[in-house]
């Protein structure tokens, strides 16, 4: 790619133009505050080919379509049970994905050809402008997925999007800036399918914060066998080190813990977050990191307890798991 393709002055004129390049079929990264994603078109089957190409993922996995309010869910979904509702109420715009029966607008190519689709409400202003805009122009919404290449660690900042798929970016197409990610892990995803919420993926909104604000009852994770979703496959999350979690000292390898553990004698302390929030929001970064040090192991201390904590170690587990 020949010119630099990002855009860190995000004004209402660079807005405007990122969303006539969706509307003309070309990608756009930009920032959630979770991570950040790749955007393209929802109603484009093209541009949507193109998500896939870039991001090297199979076309039977589906996407999240990126919404400007709850206002929006109902030309997405149908059948919405009351409780999806209570839940898009009290946790967006914010790092919750729900997934529902989908409209026919919701293309196969977009769901993967299931009959569901994955909704959500970004807080970020600068998504929020975005899909608001994108919305205003085209009677659609923004499709993206983590704007990293499959399986390896999501991107929380616009260097990290230029560094995982910047190669593979045509000469119209951008990254938006917006700084680091402020949560640094992705959204929460809820399946509303059936009678009670079911947890597919960990994130910041916590079982914890469901069951307790909302006295709603959450199911587990379960993943059931038809339901294909980031987490269900094993190489997901992997940095190019080894990771390893707990309790292990080796000399050499890198070392990540809350910032009251030690480091063990012989390690490198890559990162030292003083609450479970910042480990979240730094734990992406200091994998790259590691790798681009060329430490070939690292090992985490992972935080215990109970909602954030939970999401991390589940990243943790799967970069662990390795590629
Ligand atoms: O925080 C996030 O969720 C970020 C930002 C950019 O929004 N997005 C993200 O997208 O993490 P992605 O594609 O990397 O992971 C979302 C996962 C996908 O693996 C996909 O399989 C699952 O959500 N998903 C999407 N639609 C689904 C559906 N209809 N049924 C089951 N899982 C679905
Ligand atoms: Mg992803």
């Amino acid at each position: 790619m020949s010119n630099s393709p990002f855009i860190s002055n995000c004004t209402a004129d660079a807005i405007r133009n990122a969303a006539r390049a969706l509307k003309a079929g070309h990608l756009v990264a930009f920032p959630t505050e979770t991570v950040y994603g790749l955007g393209a078109d929802a109603r484009n089957p093209e541009a949507i080919k193109r998500i896939y190409e870039v991001k090297g993922r199979p076309t039977d996995h589906p996407l999240i379509i990126h919404i400007s309010s709850l206002n929006q869910l109902d030309k997405w979904a149908i059948d919405i049970p009351e409780y999806a509702i209570k839940l898009a109420r009290k946790f967006w715009p914010g790092p919750m994905t729900l997934i529902l029966k989908r409209s026919e607008i919701a293309g196969d190519f977009v769901t993967g050809g299931q009959d569901t689709v994955g909704l959500r409400v970004p807080s970020d202003p600068i998504a929020q402008a975005l899909i608001t805009e994108f919305e205003k122009i085209s009677n659609s919404a923004i499709a993206a997925p983590s704007a990293n290449r499959f399986g390896q660690v999501s991107a929380t900042s616009a260097l990290d999007v230029l560094e995982e798929i910047g190669e593979y970016l045509n000469e119209e197409e951008q990254i938006l800036d917006g700084g680091s990610s402020t949560i640094g892990i992705e959204s929460t995803i809820i399946d509303c399918t059936g009678s009670l919420p079911r947890i597919l993926r960990n994130g910041a909104v916590s079982k914890e914060d469901i069951t307790i604000e909302l006295k709603i009852n959450v199911i587990e994770i379960g993943v059931s066998p038809e339901i294909r979703f980031s987490g269900s496959f094993e190489k997901h999350y992997a940095p190019k080190c080894k990771v390893i979690i707990d309790k292990e000292v080796i000399v050499g390898a890198g070392f990540l813990a809350l910032h009251d553990v030690e480091t063990p004698p012989g390690m490198k302390r890559l990162a030292a977050p003083s609450t479970v929030e910042e480990f979240a929001r730094i734990l992406y970064s200091t994998l790259r990191a590691a790798d681009q040090y060329g430490i070939t192991s690292v090992v985490v201390f992972q935080p215990s307890g109970q909602g954030l904590s939970i999401a991390i170690r589940e990243r943790l587990e799967k970069a662990a798991r390795g590629r």
